[in-house]
């Protein structure tokens, strides 16, 4: 497939973030690509908030802490993972299902996802008394699409995301069901953001926020409003090794297709980036690092030993960058981490954390 080409024309002088992209010619409108505001963050934060938690923030202090961040620096943990729906995801969706009205919500919406996106799309619809039809890839995790079974969702499976996609595009041809789209456009980069409002609300002064992507559309929120707030704030990227759609992206200057890739954070190995979210991170995010998965799993393993978190290989992306790439730019620093997701069945569970404390004894994310 074709990289989607998108426009600079419109693109203010001074952007908060550092990334600088190659870029090329336009197939976007300027007015397309307009970030959120603070007045349209603070109003998706008021829409999303009766069916959404704000969720907690936790300093971390421990002896995997301790031992490789010197102090003064210390750590946040904001634990999007207690989202409702285990993972932030449920902000997107939910917004953009407010959005419809009633004769939409009568046809009900459709999606398409490997997990997480089913499920937040199914709550999403459950809360406004809609119906979801959504297709879940044959690999999805069975406790994934239970969970989306559980919201009243009624699941078509795909062999591969090609099909996938052909049936979500008959679904709403004959059914007229609206497509909720895991993170492309305003609504998804606006309801990211009030993830970034509440953290920068909880924790005061912080110097770098820590963000996993996988197509960007958390980061693009987080970047956003964080730039907003606090243009000093650095804000960084991390994507799986394996994948790196975005560091691929910002390489060839557009949102890049790269096809089906394997990490062991399924919830970071989107196909593709789109060009709302690529603009949005091309204009706030600082830097964007490479983790492996190994380092995932080691992060994962320590979350689990010292925080008692369960996190799924996703979720422990960040900690993972700030332990591993980005240690010594953050020495010395107030630094927030977001812990995106917990959709991770026991055995699962297990076999990421046996794996971290593998990868740990030989010395992955050493102190
Ligand atoms: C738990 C979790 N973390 C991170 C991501 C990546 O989000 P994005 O594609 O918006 O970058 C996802 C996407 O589904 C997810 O489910």
């Amino acid at each position: 497939m074709e990289p989607v080409r998108v426009s600079t024309a419109y693109l203010p002088a001074a952007s908060g973030g550092s990334l600088s992209p190659r870029r090329s010619s336009s197939t976007v409108s300027a007015v397309d690509l307009i970030p959120p505001s603070m007045p349209d963050i603070r109003a998706a934060a008021w829409r999303i908030a009766p069916y959404t938690v704000r969720t907690p923030v936790h300093e971390w202090r421990s002896p995997a802490v301790e031992a490789r961040f010197v102090r003064p620096a210390n750590l946040h943990l904001k634990l999007e993972l207690f989202q409702r729906t285990g993972t932030f995801k449920a902000r997107g969706a939910i917004n953009n299902v407010l959005a419809l009205d009633e004769n939409a919500r009568r046809r009900g919406v459709t999606a398409i996802s490997a997990g997480n996106h089913a499920i937040a799309a199914a709550y999403a619809a459950a809360c406004v008394g809609a119906s979801a039809k959504v297709v879940m890839l044959a690999t999805a995790n069975p406790a994934r699409v239970a969970a989306a079974k559980h919201f009243g969702a009624e699941i078509l499976t795909a062999p591969d995301g090609a099909t996938g996609f052909q049936m979500v595009e008959e679904i709403v041809r004959t059914e007229g069901r609206t497509f909720i789209h895991p993170f492309e456009g305003p609504r998804v980069t606006a309801a990211t953001a009030t993830c970034g409002l509440e953290f920068h609300e909880q924790v005061a002064g912080l110097d770098a926020v820590v963000v996993p992507i996988g197509a960007g559309g958390l980061c693009s929120g987080v970047a956003t409003v964080t730039k907003l707030l606090d243009p000093k704030c650095r804000v960084y990227g991390v994507e799986p090794e394996a994948t790196q759609v975005m560091t691929k992206s910002l390489a060839a200057g557009s949102a890049q297709h790269i096809g089906q890739v394997t990490t062991i954070a399924d919830s970071l190995a989107p196909p593709m980036t789109t060009p709302y979210v690529f603009e949005m991170c091309c204009r706030s995010v600082d830097e964007v690092v490479l983790v492996s998965d190994d380092e995932m799993a080691a992060a994962a393993a320590i979350l689990f030993a010292e925080m008692k978190l369960v996190v799924e290989a996703a979720g422990a992306a960040s900690t993972a960058g700030a332990f591993g790439p980005l240690r010594a730019k953050l020495a010395g620093k107030r630094v927030g981490l977001i812990v995106c997701g917990t959709n991770i069945d026991a055995d699962s569970h297990h076999r990421l954390v046996v794996r971290g404390q593998q990868a740990l004894a030989a010395g992955v994310l050493a102190p």
